[in-house]
């Protein structure tokens, strides 16, 4: 078999980052929202840099407004998803995006979700797990709806919690009451850290929070002492190549850390973040891995069965999902 065709799990996506353009252009059209500005003249989304990027996300996020939108965009994204050969996908949704965070509201899209995803595995094959995801930038306190949220969901789709966003609000550690409430619910962590924050960012993340991985957290890299803990405490990193060389997170291909993390013991993965803002699928993140280290069937097979070990899911899920990655 050849490494593109290998059958994939990615840990780290976004649900409404894998939102396609048209299909947003869609809702908006239907609802007479006026979002034209976020889109570039070829029709994609168009954005400067991280923080506009982030922008550009939450107005596209506005258009989301009932179940019937969620089980649309969850079964458009599955299909799209496993036309790439994943069998198993993770993905934060953001009660702060859409819904303006209501918990009455956001029970109906996350039942709305889990139906298209019972659906999707029925048809294609590919598994489907949510993790509701808190908004850094948006403060401390911002997050704790987004947790309790995440607690009272719990079940056979949200399986854990997670904080994305930027990085630029507070310390971790200021984010610790929502993780908490998370955790005693009986959900998985991961939060993003180190995608712009310094290696400090990650091992405060990993200290304060009690996470078990770790959205992006390329700067560890840069830390030899930080990736030997990493690799010693079988924290696992959600490397996202792509996103991190469109939003200049990286200088460019040849010098992702991607390589460095995995030689020096550190449980990697790959993921596709938001895969059309970045214009990035698996099997283009499986290409520029292939044609930057020369990473092979092996390769790619060690990062699948890294990614099925971490998975947020149970262990009958688990023993389903290793059966289609053999
Ligand atoms: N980083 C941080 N927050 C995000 C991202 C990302 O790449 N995508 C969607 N929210
Ligand atoms: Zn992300």
């Amino acid at each position: 078999m050849t490494f593109r065709a290998i059958p994939k799990a990615e840990l780290h996506t976004h649900l409404e980052g894998c939102a396609p353009p048209s299909f947003i252009k869609g809702l908006a059209a239907e609802k007479k929202i006026d979002i034209s500005k976020i889109f570039a003249p070829d029709g994609g989304y168009a954005f400067r840099d991280f923080d506009h990027f982030l922008q550009v996300y939450e107005a596209a996020c506005t258009t989301l407004q009932n179940p019937e939108d969620f089980r649309r965009l969850t079964m458009a994204v599955l299909e799209e998803t496993a036309s790439h050969g994943v069998v198993y996908m993770e993905t934060f949704v953001s009660p702060d995006f859409c819904g303006g965070g209501d918990l009455s509201a956001w029970r109906d899209y996350l039942a709305a979700m889990e139906d298209a995803a019972l659906e999707a595995e029925e048809k294609l094959g590919i598994t489907l797990k949510g993790i509701v995801t808190g908004i850094r930038h948006f403060g401390p306190d911002a997050s704790k709806p987004a947790a309790r949220c995440a607690a009272e969901t719990k079940g056979s789709f949200i399986t854990g919690y997670g904080m994305a966003g930027g990085e630029m609000v507070g310390r971790p550690g200021d984010y610790a009451y929502s993780f908490d409430m998370a955790r005693e619910a009986g959900l998985r962590l991961t939060c993003h850290a180190g995608e712009w924050g310094g290696p400090d960012m990650v091992a405060d993340t990993i200290r304060d929070l009690g996470v078990e991985r770790i959205g992006h957290g390329i700067s560890a890299a840069d830390d030899p002492a930080l990736m030997a803990e990493i690799a010693e405490k079988e924290i696992v990193l959600e490397v996202c190549p792509g996103s991190n060389v469109v939003l200049k997170a990286v200088g460019g291909w040849a010098s992702h850390p991607i390589a460095k993390l995995r030689d020096a013991g550190v449980k990697v993965t790959v993921s596709t973040d938001d895969p059309p803002f970045f214009h990035t699928t698996m099997t283009a993140e499986y290409d520029m891995l292939h044609k930057t280290f020369g990473w092979d069937v092996d390769d790619f097979t060690a990062l699948n069965n890294t990614a099925l070990a971490a998975a947020f899911c149970d262990d009958k899920t688990r023993a389903r999902v290793a059966k289609r990655l053999e």
